[in-house]
């Protein structure tokens, strides 16, 4: 790649503003086929503020593409039994197609359980071990919001085939780097998965074709671990101080980063598109909710 080229933004924010407007195209017709609204609850126990303005987001954005939202905020105090009760109302309730429970729950909750505890056919987290299992085994059926989003973005920047290129995903957390991992195999890449024990990281990112960086560090991945040519997807988003300022930053130093083939921006980058994969997950969860129930 000659030195005049700049690496192409992938715009996120136009990405997912064209994926919820589909979604709400295909809201609209699944309620003209059965009658029925999608619906989805979200759960968010004690006051955490950046989870409040995220569940306020999920709200207002559910209503926009045209599904019913159930909001459920719990004091901090909250009972993991209580909690559980919550839980299993959703799951049996016929108006709701997906559950999800903000992270992070207040720490004398244990997640993992109350995650368990979640239909797995409502989970548009994709969280639930029946998601995980279904998604290693190569038969997905929820899969998370942000590794879903990571790959909508990369087969619109390289096309829909993947096949034998080789990724590399700095992270190995069961949100990002292991889905993102299962993924990328599914679509037939060589995978290659790094993380903080890792000994020679920068050598591994280099010779990726594909780069996924969720390692929740600023600034980690410099120009010279990117191979000119690369595709590289920052899942990083960190606020910093510059000059007495506070920015949001991701894993990448993107100024560095002008010889990849194309890169996620932070902000404007994966971030916009994790709410559209969600309710793109409700969709999904709403269909196969009613082709089973057609079937059985
Ligand atoms: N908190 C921050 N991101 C997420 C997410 O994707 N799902 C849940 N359940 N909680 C979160």
């Amino acid at each position: 790649m000659d030195r005049f080229t700049r690496a192409t933004d992938i715009d996120g924010k136009q990405f997912a503003t064209g994926l919820l407007e589909r979604v709400k195209a295909d809201v609209e017709a699944v309620k003209a086929e059965t009658g029925v609204v999608p619906g989805l609850a979200v759960v968010l126990v004690g006051e955490d503020p950046a989870s409040a303005l995220y569940v306020a987001s999920k709200h207002k954005q559910t209503m926009a593409a045209g599904m019913k939202s159930f909001e459920h905020r719990l004091p901090a105090e909250t009972t993991q039994a209580e909690l559980l009760v919550l839980v299993n109302r959703l799951n049996v309730d016929p108006e709701i197609h997906g559950i999800l429970v903000q992270l992070p729950l207040p720490a004398h909750l244990d997640p993992n359980a109350v995650i368990q505890a979640i239909n797995p056919d409502k989970d548009v987290d994709g969280f639930h071990v029946s998601n995980a299992g279904r998604l290693a085994t190569g038969n997905p059926a929820l899969v998370p919001c942000t590794p879903l989003g990571c790959m909508m973005l990369l087969k619109d920047t390289l096309g829909e085939n993947l096949a034998g290129m080789h990724a590399v995903i700095v992270g190995k957390s069961n949100i990002v780097g292991k889905p993102m991992a299962q993924m990328l195999m599914n679509a037939h890449c060589t995978v290659t998965v790094v993380h903080s024990q890792t000994k020679n990281t920068a050598e591994f990112c280099r010779a990726a074709d594909i780069l996924v960086v969720a390692a929740g560090r600023a600034g980690l991945v410099r120009g010279d671990w990117i191979k000119p040519g690369a595709v590289v997807i920052d899942v990083g988003i960190n606020r910093i101080q510059v000059d007495g300022k506070s920015r949001i930053v991701g894993d990448v130093v993107y100024g560095e980063a002008g010889h990849a083939r194309a890169i996620t921006p932070v902000p404007g980058g994966v971030g916009p598109m994790t709410i559209a994969c969600l309710l793109s997950n409700t969709l999904t969860a709403f269909r196969r909710h009613h082709i089973l129930a057609i079937a059985a």
